[in-house]
């Protein structure tokens, strides 16, 4: 059996960097890009999409769920989130229970601090086991 080729953060970081120009952030100004890994092979993206209704504004990672469903679905593995500037990012909370069920407790994020599994940047989450 082959060993699986190393992931190639730079890339991915910069899948997310290239998502992150094209945010539509005019009312708060921080745009945000996320790029994933998919256990096929295929990488995806997405963008904050902001409103004029405050409080109904896109995180990116719902774009890039959205795009996971759409594109032919599997579960994510590995995922970066950067800011305006291009620096790795933390998800928000909601958007860890969003990437929890795409990915479960092992999918890979890079944070600020390194690499970090979902079940330690959500644990004890929430998820389709709870449900039966
Ligand atoms: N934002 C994301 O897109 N993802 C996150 O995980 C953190 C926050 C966006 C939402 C809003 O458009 C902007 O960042 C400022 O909160």
């Amino acid at each position: 059996m082959t060993a699986p080729a190393p992931v190639d953060w730079e890339k991915l970081r910069e899948a997310a960097r290239d998502a992150m120009s094209r945010a539509y952030a005019p009312y708060s100004g921080y745009p945000v890009g996320v790029a994933a890994l998919v256990d096929d092979g295929r990488m995806i993206t997405g963008c904050n999409v902001e409103n004029a209704s405050y409080g109904i504004g896109l995180c990116a990672e719902c774009g890039l769920v959205s795009q996971l469903a759409a594109t032919g679905g599997g579960r994510l593995t590995h995922f970066t989130c950067v800011d305006g500037k291009g620096a790795a990012l933390v998800p928000c909370g909601r958007c860890r229970q969003l990437l929890y069920e795409f990915g479960g407790p092992e999918l890979v994020l890079e944070t600020p601090d390194g690499l970090r599994t979902l079940d330690e940047m959500l644990p004890q989450a929430f998820g389709p086991q709870n449900l039966g």
